[in-house]
């Protein structure tokens, strides 16, 4: 192998590691771009709240009257885990950037509000596409 085929060759293969993030299958399988994350039974989330059950895996569950929502548990300043407020607003002990309950900025650094991902229910189970 000479020196231009090695560089291809070591070229390629981080071009593929980079995009070793993209779609992979959660436990319940899942098909297109982003990760699929079985989030149990939908009747569950019945109870207005905050679920918590996620976070570690990126998400909070918000129930809101009849409006249920995944919001990133990632706060948008520098990736620091959320906390859950009693008043069902987030807060980042990080740097002290503060979410209303839908996920929108209400005190920096944070300059963007929460990625909202898409739910959809399947056999009475709920999943949550992050992305990928
Ligand atoms: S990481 Fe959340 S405020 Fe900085």
């Amino acid at each position: 192998m000479n020196r231009q085929q090695f560089l291809l060759l070591t070229t390629g293969a981080l071009a593929t590691g980079c995009q070793s993030g993209g779609p992979t299958a959660g436990a319940s399988g899942g098909a297109g771009p982003g990760r699929v994350v079985d989030a149990g039974p939908a009747e569950q989330y019945a109870a207005d709240g905050v679920y918590e059950g996620f976070r570690s895996q990126g998400f909070f569950l918000v129930r809101n009257g009849s409006r249920l929502f995944a919001v990133s548990s990632w706060c948008t300043h520098r990736k620091c885990k959320l906390k859950a407020e009693p008043d069902h607003s987030f807060y980042c002990p990080c740097h002290g950037s503060t979410f209303d309950p839908a996920g929108h900025v209400t005190e920096g650094p944070a300059k963007r509000d929460l990625p909202v991902f898409a739910l959809r229910t399947e056999n009475g189970r709920l999943l949550v596409t992050l992305p990928g």
